[in-house]
């Protein structure tokens, strides 16, 4: 992040000049490499103003969720302690995986404009067209790995009420979609490298339809899936929305860390549509038909059926209509 002095200048001076003199003294860089970074700034997608006489002014940031504006005043403690930034990757939750083998560390973040290779639950791909929000979280929580469920219920639950600050009634369809009106906004995958008793990190892949299209999407996902824009019926802030999500995910995991998980399953379960419907669940052995009754600290669906009731780890569930 070499151009991120020179940016926090530009940025303190809200759309001011500041002449090359006073950027270079603070920025701590010569004045030949203020010229060169600034055009590396422009080349990222900054309006930057240049004036012989008075130097430079920010006019503009990209609309693109580069690190510099993500890791700005962000004020977390543990997560986005690194950014990672991708145009276009094949999957976010793939390159985490090879960082964390790495020895990333907790609280990376990698985030994509696109992914080629996009993954959901259950061996599915994932639709991720420049637009979205596609982001993969390292986590190296001290927990035991039968307590990785609660992360999941972590990350679903901050993506869904950070887009219910924004006024868009979202909730959470087990076990992990957001939903707005029927339709599937956002998906969380996990996935985890462990030891028996021990944790060596989790990935933590968000995939949110920020700002894309009707006709964009596929015509298979015409039907089941949207847009927080199709939604709210205007483009949101991505960034805005991106960091707000990163910052309640910290708190939220503050929280996890110290033992304190009440209030994330508690949050879950409020946000938690399927709860008390009537529905038909999708598992490798078939198909179960019942009542969810509730949704256990594991992030386990409780299903009353005619058999009597049994817990569930995985599966799709279908609202069945009378
Ligand atoms: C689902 O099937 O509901 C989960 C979808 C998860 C998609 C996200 S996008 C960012 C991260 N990288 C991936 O390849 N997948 C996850």
């Amino acid at each position: 992040m070499e151009r991120a002095p020179i940016l926090a200048v530009l940025k303190e001076k809200a759309g001011r000049y500041v002449s090359g003199e006073e950027l270079a003294k603070r920025a701590g860089v010569s004045r030949t490499a203020i010229w060169k970074q600034i055009n590396n700034l422009r080349d990222a997608g900054y309006g930057i103003d240049a004036s012989t006489k008075s130097g430079y002014r920010l006019v503009s940031v990209p609309d693109l969720l580069l690190p510099e504006e993500l890791a700005w005043e962000l004020g977390t403690k543990v997560i986005g302690s690194r950014i990672l930034y991708y145009q276009s990757v094949g999957s976010t939750n793939e390159e985490a995986k090879r960082c964390a083998i790495d020895g990333a560390a907790d609280g990376t973040v990698l985030i994509a404009e696109r992914q080629e290779g996009g993954r959901g639950r259950l061996g599915r791909g994932w639709f991720s067209p420049p637009g979205g929000i596609w982001i993969s979280l390292i986590l190296r929580p001290a927990i035991q790995p039968a307590d990785a469920p609660k992360v999941m219920m972590l990350a679903s639950s901050a993506v869904c009420s950070t887009m219910r600050s924004l006024g868009l009634e979202a909730s959470i369809k087990w076990p992990n979609d957001v939903m707005i009106g029927g339709k599937k906004i956002a998906g969380i995958l996990t996935e985890m490298a462990s030891e028996p008793g021990m944790v060596d990190h989790l990935v933590v892949g968000m995939g949110i339809n920020a700002n894309i299209e009707p006709d964009e999407f596929t015509p298979d996902l015409m039907s089941s899936a949207s847009s927080m824009s199709i939604a709210k019926g205007a483009p949101v802030d991505r960034l805005s929305f991106t960091r707000a999500l990163l910052r309640k995910i910290d708190r939220d995991y503050e929280e996890l860390l110290a033992g304190r998980s009440e209030g994330i399953v508690g949050e879950w379960r409020q946000a938690c549509g399927t709860i008390g419907q009537d529905i038909a669940l999708s598992t490798p052995n078939g198909i179960v038909r019942g009542t969810a009754i509730d949704v256990d600290g594991n992030g386990c669906l409780v299903l009353r059926g005619p058999e009597g009731t049994d817990k569930y780890a995985s599966g799709d569930v279908t609202v069945v209509k009378e």
